[in-house]
């Protein structure tokens, strides 16, 4: 038996020319740039979803994607495809430690009455919800009930935002949650295997679209944390700068942007400081 009859075709290879056109299409509206390195993700993500919907080739995919309504409706399914979205609970704990240094500190201001924190970049939820139990938990312990918190998580992909806003995690997906949290907000549903975050916790957490190239367009501000983890790997230098300087903007003064380490570099902003906190890649707006 040929390996068409077990329905899998080999990948078809992308030429330069065309692989120049959908890395340009790419870069232009989602920024993440695909190397020669990550060339066979693109074909394997191209030629997959052609075959599903019945295109033979890449020319005619990119015209059908560029073009009309429909085009921008295949787009959506294509950017999820594109996306890496690998995460998990408290992803880079020191960040976390960091986030909560941040929040206590906070805390001990009686006037302060609410905090709000945004995941850019939120992928299936796992990281606005880590953002959520722990801020519940700070409130919890330090008998801030009178403190109201909120959580805003975008993400440039729909699919992966209707994953979040399940919050349904398979049992593998929770190793990174602290024993107690987990009893205290997780349930487990009658399949066995999944569990559902909390409904009140889930509720402090309002998912939206955005592109992090359109954040001109972002109707937020006034953030006590902004996290962007691992979402900028694929950004070129200069995009990175920009989206940065976009959500320092975002920042109350006082509040703090967490970044991936590494993930920008040589990176200076005249409204914000370096903070000086182990493996950790932070800054806080002070003007
Ligand atoms: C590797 S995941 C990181 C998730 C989480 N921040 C973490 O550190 O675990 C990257 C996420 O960034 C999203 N993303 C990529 N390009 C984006 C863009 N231009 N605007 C908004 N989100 C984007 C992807 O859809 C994906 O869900």
């Amino acid at each position: 038996m040929g390996l068409e009859d077990w329905g899998i075709k080999p990948v078809l290879p992308i030429m330069d020319e065309q692989f120049a056109l959908w890395q340009g299409l790419i870069e232009s509206r989602t920024g993440m740039i695909f190397t020669q390195t990550r060339r066979p993700f693109l074909e394997i993500c191209l030629s997959t979803r052609m075959r599903e919907i019945g295109t033979e080739d890449y020319e005619s995919y990119y015209e059908f994607v560029i073009s009309g309504t429909r085009g921008e409706r295949e787009w959506l399914v294509l950017v999820d495809r594109l996306a890496v979205q690998e995460t998990s609970f408290f992803r880079h704990a020191s960040s976390y430690a960091l986030v909560e240094k941040h929040l206590k500190e906070l805390l001990l201001k009686p006037s302060l009455s609410s905090i709000n924190l945004w995941s850019a970049g939120c992928s299936t939820g796992e990281e606005p919800y880590s953002l959520a139990l722990l801020v519940e938990d700070l409130l919890k312990n330090s008998h801030r009930q009178d403190v109201f918190y909120g959580i805003t998580a975008t993400d440039i992909s729909l699919p992966t935002l209707a994953k979040a806003k399940l919050g349904v995690y398979n049992e593998r997906k929770l190793y990174g949650i602290p024993e107690k949290m987990r009893e205290r907000y997780f349930e487990q549903l009658p399949n066995q295997r999944d569990w559902q975050i909390d409904k009140l916790l889930k509720a402090r957490v309002a998912f939206a679209q955005l592109n992090l190239m359109e954040l001109d367009k972002a109707p937020f501000g006034d953030m006590d944390v902004i996290f962007c983890q691992n979402v900028l790997i694929y950004f070129r230098r200069f995009r990175k700068r920009d989206v940065v300087s976009h959500l320092a903007a975002r920042l109350q003064i006082g509040g703090i942007l967490v970044l991936g380490v590494g993930e920008v570099m040589d990176w200076q902003h005249p409204a914000l400081e370096r903070i000086d906190y182990p493996d950790t890649l932070a800054y806080r707006r002070i003007q």
